[in-house]
């Protein structure tokens, strides 16, 4: 089942600028920043009440986040949904021809599990599923 929303990514080449430049729009200050080693980006959160903000910044060229900046500029770069079961989302979105990026849950910033869905089977939209492990 789909709880929410959980956050937006934002692709951003500074990640510190767009601190400031969130806190200074939301009035409010981001909780966390992590390096993701494996994704080779740092992410800094915001939390918006409802909703969170994740700004996420390439730290090497090879990173997705680098390409994605590349080639379409900064900007909205996924859409994570909390998800109860993990597995079982993944397992049903599979079933139903759903492509996924990784075949296993891997280790998200900010306590999570997470799997990327191929954007071309969701209208273009990178669609990240996302379960918290600790609170
Ligand atoms: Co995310």
């Amino acid at each position: 089942m789909i709880k929410r929303v959980e956050h937006i990514g934002i692709a951003v080449t500074d990640i510190d600028q767009s601190n400031q430049l969130f806190e200074s729009l939301l009035g409010i200050q981001q909780y966390k920043i992590e390096e993701v080693e494996s994704e080779s980006v740092k992410t800094s959160f915001i939390d918006a009440n409802n909703t969170k903000i994740e700004l996420v910044q390439a730290t090497s060229e090879e990173s997705p986040i680098a390409k994605f900046i590349a080639k379409r500029g900064e900007g909205i770069h996924h859409v994570a949904f909390e998800v109860e079961d993990i597995e079982a989302k993944m397992a049903e979105l599979k079933e139903k021809g759903f492509r996924l990026l990784n075949d296993k849950p891997k280790q998200g910033a900010d306590n999570k599990l997470v799997c990327f869905l191929h954007p071309k089977d969701t209208n273009g939209v990178l669609v990240e599923l996302c379960m918290s492990v600790w609170e």
